[in-house]
């Protein structure tokens, strides 16, 4: 359940919808599923060898199993990464949150279908308002770590994400119901392949490592406090399936609402905030209180959905800095709070007045996300299987993989597993990765 609840976040909810939108639909999702269950699964499996096997943090399993070698630096890798990506992360939880209040001011309902468009670009290119809510969702975060209430978190989203899935069904099946849905519908179903490109792939990569938290270091440490009894391949596949069906809700929960509204599908990274306040208002006129309490509902979930994901973003960091650097959790805690708040300043500012700056093309806020998923989770997730392919010793592999032989279902799987592992999934993401630069 942690390791669901780390997985679906903003990257199911937000990131999976617009990147879709970006590529053209179903075809990209083709992509994506063979990249989730056949690289993505491998990259999980070995990050829970790695975790269980050292029964240490990232940092900490890399001096366990490879002592003294150059391999710390994945380790080290593997602490930025977190950081790098919660600065941005909390810009869309303070997007969340800030939705969370107009629902709860009914600013849905009184603006109609009309307006409501309106509301979301008004909104990130101030300068203000979005930094404020960035740094109350940063805050949050905090209070979490400094507080160290992880049990109360856990508590939450095992009833959160449940919530999740039931709001996430209802609204999509309103979402498909709506005058127009039909070609939105077409859209994630009917595959064409000629809008894939290279780039497709790699965002289609980016995305199921972004989504399954993986090539961070985040899914070695959740496996370290695995018991030894405890199934690792169902937990992967149980974990990867949930993800992948909660991604595909998501999609037909926004995108036929994003044909029915008129809006561009490729719309980038606000289209959650432009649609689903559109089925809100849509909804407002014959029923408002129910409208205004989904719509309170839905970014409620979605806010705690960001947060047990954020907290383990920060928690990284935090550990990483009172484990070698002998802080205290306090200053530690603000250390990356500081930082993160820093570099998620810019990216916010950067739908507003930083819109005219540009790296690659790209604004900053789409640069850094994509210099996360697509290039340090590529090559972190890279770097797991590699290790676990070519370094560890493959009968410690099958050890761990298949509880020391009682696991028998694994054990037949565990080949196939293997070559996934050592082979097809480096070569595969090698390739992916390289393409990506010609
Ligand atoms: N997997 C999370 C999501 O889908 C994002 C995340 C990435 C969380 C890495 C933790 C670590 O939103």
């Amino acid at each position: 359940m942690a390791m669901a609840g780390s997985a679906i976040g903003l990257g199911n909810i937000w990131r999976f919808p617009y990147i879709v939108g970006e590529n053209g639909g179903a075809a990209f999702i083709l992509v994506y599923v063979f990249c989730c269950l056949f690289l993505s699964v491998p990259i999980f499996l070995a990050e829970s060898v790695i975790g269980r096997r050292s029964g240490a943090n990232c940092r900490g399993a890399m001096e366990k199993l490879a002592p003294g070698s150059g391999w710390k630096w994945f380790g080290y890798l593997s602490v930025f990464t977190p950081m790098l990506i919660l600065s941005y992360y909390s810009v869309i939880g303070g997007w969340s949150l800030n939705y969370l209040w107009k629902g709860m001011t009914l600013s849905f309902v009184r603006s109609g279908t009309e307006a409501v468009g309106e509301l979301f670009g008004g909104f990130i290119s101030s300068t203000w308002a979005p930094l404020l809510f960035h740094t109350l969702f940063l805050l949050m975060t905090l209070l979490v770590i400094l507080g160290g209430v992880r049990s109360g978190i856990e508590k939450f989203s095992k009833l959160c994400i449940p919530l999740l899935f039931v709001l996430i069904v209802a609204i999509a099946i309103y979402s498909v119901s709506l005058p127009g849905a039909k070609t939105g519908i077409n859209y994630l179903i009917r595959p064409d392949f000629s809008k894939l490109t290279a780039r497709s792939c790699i965002d289609a990569l980016g995305q199921s490592f972004y989504s399954l938290s993986l090539g961070m270091g985040i899914i070695i440490t959740y496996s370290s406090y695995i018991s030894k009894k405890e199934n690792l391949f169902a937990a992967g596949l149980g974990t990867a399936v949930s993800d992948l069906m909660f991604a595909i809700l998501a999609g037909f929960a926004i995108m036929p609402a994003v044909f029915a509204a008129g809006i561009a599908p490729g719309a980038g990274p606000g289209l959650i905030f432009e649609t689903l306040p559109f089925i809100f208002a849509k909804m407002g006129v014959t029923m408002p209180w129910l409208s205004s309490i989904v719509a309170i509902l839905f970014f409620l979930t979605v806010l705690f959905a960001a947060l047990t994901s954020s907290v383990s973003l920060m928690e990284v960091g935090v550990a990483y800095l009172v484990e070698e650097k002998k802080m205290k959790r306090p200053l530690a805690a603000l250390t990356v709070f500081a930082a993160t708040w820093a570099v998620g300043a810019v990216c916010s500012l950067s739908f507003g007045p930083l819109s005219g700056v540009k790296i690659f093309g790209n604004d900053i806020f789409s640069a850094v996300d994509l210099f996360c998923s697509n290039v340090l989770l590529t090559v972190g997730g890279f770097l797991c299987v590699v290790f676990v392919g070519w370094k560890m010793k493959k009968e410690d592999v099958r050890d761990e993989f298949t509880n020391g032989g009682t696991k028998r279902l694994n054990g037949k799987w565990f080949p196939f597993v293997y070559f996934l592992t050592r082979y097809a999934a480096p070569i595969a993401v090698g390739i992916i990765f390289i393409a990506n630069f010609l």
